[in-house]
């Protein structure tokens, strides 16, 4: 689904992009040769490797090899490391998308308590990092929650701005929030349901209609960061594109 959009929105925008589907039981070298010769492909400013990988091939090897100035995912552990320190790198398209959404919508974060849940490499971490950063969209107070967290209900309750980023579908509910609570979905499972056209549904981390109740900005499934996350992939692109030949 993911990459269908990326193909299409690339389309619609009027970047060039190329699908290269390798099949799933490639070798580990037959995909870091392939990102050899588009490191070296000088019509191309950016490569991004869809997540996740079968588990025969090591995702950080694979990330490694992207050469740094191509990649627009924003994973590789140098851009990582400048996005720590506060220095111009690629921002990972997700958390890109949802400081996009943050600013369109004039949501105050200066000072204020934001929860994370999910210490991903693509979401929650980066996005807890920029969310404490000096930036615009930043300088918010942030705890950082995982499977670990014991007292989590809890910390959420105290959350100003709440991202949910853990992959369990309707995990959030409104005894979670507190009224006035911004939410942020970024969940995505297919949930089997025989009333739906496909036989699935999308669902988020987030019970959307009760937690609706309560928050004061809510971000829909599908609809929400999975849009923006596209859009944060594109600017990445140009980008690139700006650094390469600008
Ligand atoms: N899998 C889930 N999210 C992402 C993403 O943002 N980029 C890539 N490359 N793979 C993913």
């Amino acid at each position: 689904t993911y990459v269908a959009s990326k193909v299409k929105n690339c389309e619609e925008t009027g970047f060039e992009s190329t699908l290269i589907r390798l099949p799933e039981d490639s070798t580990e070298a037959t995909l870091l040769d392939t990102i050899q010769s588009l490191n070296q492909n000088q019509d191309i400013d950016g490569i991004l490797v869809q997540l996740p990988l079968p588990k025969h091939i090591s995702e950080e090897k694979v990330i490694e090899a992207i050469d740094p100035r191509k990649d627009v995912d924003g994973f590789h552990p140098s851009n990582i490391g400048r996005l720590v320190q506060g220095l111009p790198t690629f921002i990972p398209a997700t958390p890109y998308g949802i400081l996009l959404m943050l600013e369109h919508f004039n949501i105050p974060t200066k000072g204020k308590h934001a929860v994370v849940i999910g210490r991903s490499n693509i979401v929650g971490r980066p996005m807890s990092t920029l969310l404490s950063s000096n930036i615009p969209q930043g300088n918010c107070t942030v705890t950082l929650c995982h499977s670990h967290t014991p007292n989590l209900k809890e910390i959420c309750q105290q959350a100003d701005i709440l991202v949910a980023a853990l992959g369990k579908p309707e995990f959030v509910t409104p005894d979670m929030v507190k009224p006035g609570a911004v939410i942020i979905d970024v969940g995505i499972t297919r949930v089997a349901d025989a009333t739906a056209k496909k036989g699935f549904r999308i669902k988020g981390d987030v019970h959307y209609d009760s937690v609706s109740a309560v928050a004061s900005a809510i971000t829909p499934v599908p609809g929400g960061v999975g849009l923006m996350t596209i859009a944060g992939l594109l600017k990445n692109t140009l980008q690139a594109y700006l650094n390469n030949r600008g």
